[in-house]
């Protein structure tokens, strides 16, 4: 799945970004910041994981995650503000070059959260 531009564009600008996983007691949402995000080249989405311990424990549960993310200062399909969901498999990588990336940019990270897309929908 590729990334689209406006997706792109979304992390420049400031703004929470959501992610969901669900474990044995059910659902559980987290956050980041949308400045936090970094893409990689094959086209998934790093996340500095400075806790996140209940996230880590639901993906061993269940891959499966949701993802959205937003911004009011780009341009969406009905006037300013533009957001996404995305729907793929996660994985935390606690070593390796994309640990390395998220390392180097967020120090207080333990890991990189890596979110495999399987669809991007631009909602808003
Ligand atoms: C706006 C916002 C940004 C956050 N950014 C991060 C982040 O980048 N990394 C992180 O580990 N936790 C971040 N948190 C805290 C997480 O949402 C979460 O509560 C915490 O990591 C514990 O995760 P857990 O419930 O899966 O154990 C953020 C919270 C908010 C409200």
């Amino acid at each position: 799945v590729e990334i689209p531009e406006k997706l792109q564009q979304i992390m420049k600008h400031e703004g929470v970004v959501a992610i969901a996983t669900h474990g044995q007691d059910g659902p559980h949402l987290v956050n980041t910041w949308n400045s936090d995000l970094q893409l990689t080249g094959d086209g998934c989405l790093l996340i500095p994981a400075g806790g996140m311990h209940h996230t880590e424990t639901n993906l061993a549960f269940s891959n499966r995650v949701l993802l959205t993310l937003g911004s009011r200062e780009v341009q969406g399909q009905h006037g300013p503000g533009a957001g996404f969901l995305v729907e793929g498999t996660a994985e935390f990588l606690p070593s390796g070059p994309d640990f390395a990336a998220i390392k180097a940019a967020r120090p207080w990270a333990r890991a990189a959260l890596a979110i495999h897309p399987d669809s991007i929908t631009q909602t808003l």
